[in-house]
């Protein structure tokens, strides 16, 4: 029986077939302490397989901390927490699960758009704090959608569910990546290629769907987000540190920006006090692939990849 360690409790319904075939120690922050890079190294000692999510820090010293270390099977899309290069050096394949999560990341990236634009948390906030004493014409007045342009950076899998359900609230919806999408996705998706900066000066609601690389951190700097509309709203479900965290609280707090829609944090779970305090800000803690049926299935992948990487079979999801 090899040794697999998972990081966090997931759910144990993906987890069944893993737990027949090897010894699965899973560990609990709450209970254990928190995960750094040095707890994390004691964790993997002598593990075969190990199943980390957003956040741990899966370093080169991770990596060389087992020597017989075959897979990091990621519970998660995003890898941006794993040192891909240190893997490729030590010969460690790195997996990830896709396309289980997009349609919840997507609603959620949704939800959050929604909520800004119709200024929800205020809203409850007004109901809460008995100050709903009569109905009122001008309360809260927010934005239509219809019409409005949903600008979407990283045209990938999330980013099409999201110009999908745009496109169903009656949006334009324009785009921008590194290479643009072939014709036939662009249609299926109505979606319309531009330039960063186009698309910045264009859109009324920006949603960001890109990965976190050396590309992509601090995409939206203060001179990126100087260049959208003051009335704009910002929507992150991606990776924290593609926009400058900062140079976000004060172009809210000088009021160019109308809004943002947040999941993911900079310095997460540290959040901004910027942010924290900001009345336009709707704010979530990481949740975009928070479905049962998401999170379910990225443990089914996690596990399918470890089972077949220690079975010597092909390993599905590969990133590395
Ligand atoms: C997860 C995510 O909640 O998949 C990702 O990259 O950010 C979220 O779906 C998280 O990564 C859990 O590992």
């Amino acid at each position: 029986m090899a040794k697999v360690v998972v990081t966090r409790p997931l759910p144990e319904a993906g987890l069944i077939d893993l737990q027949a075939a090897h010894t699965v120690e899973i560990y609990d922050p709450v209970l254990q302490g928190e995960i750094d890079e040095d707890r994390l190294i004691a964790l993997v000692r002598g593990a075969d397989a190990l199943i980390p999510t957003v956040g741990d820090p899966v370093s080169e010293r991770v990596l060389a901390a087992s020597s017989h270390l075959h897979i990091v099977a990621q519970f998660g899309v995003g890898v941006d927490n794993i040192d891909l290069d240190a893997a490729r050096a030590h010969d460690i394949i790195v997996t990830n699960t896709p396309d289980v999560l997009t349609d919840a990341t997507a609603d959620f990236a949704f939800a959050l758009l929604l909520a800004a634009a119709r200024h929800l948390r205020q809203a409850e906030q007004v109901v809460r704090d008995g100050a709903f004493q009569r109905w009122e014409t001008r309360l809260l007045m927010g934005m239509e959608l219809r019409n409005k342009v949903l600008g979407i950076v990283g045209l990938g899998r999330i980013g099409r569910a999201m110009a999908r359900r745009g496109l169903g609230f009656g949006m334009k919806v324009l785009y921008h990546n590194r290479q643009r999408t072939n014709p036939t996705v662009e249609r299926e998706y109505g979606a319309r290629y531009t330039s960063f900066d186009d698309l910045l000066a264009r859109s009324d609601v920006l949603s960001l769907h890109c990965a976190l690389n050396a590309d992509t951190y601090h995409l939206l700097d203060a001179s990126a987000l100087a260049r959208m509309k003051a009335s704009a709203l910002l929507v992150n479900t991606a990776r924290g540190a593609v926009v400058d965290e900062e140079a976000l609280v004060r172009a809210l707090e000088a009021g160019h920006l109308a809004g943002a829609g947040l999941d993911v944090f900079e310095h997460e779970p540290r959040v901004h006090p910027g942010l924290l305090a900001h009345p336009r800000v709707v704010l979530a803690p990481h949740l975009g692939s928070a479905t049962v049926e998401a999170r379910t299935g990225m443990a089914r992948m996690a596990s399918e990849a470890v089972l077949a990487a220690l079975n010597g079979g092909t390993v599905p999801y590969r990133v590395v």
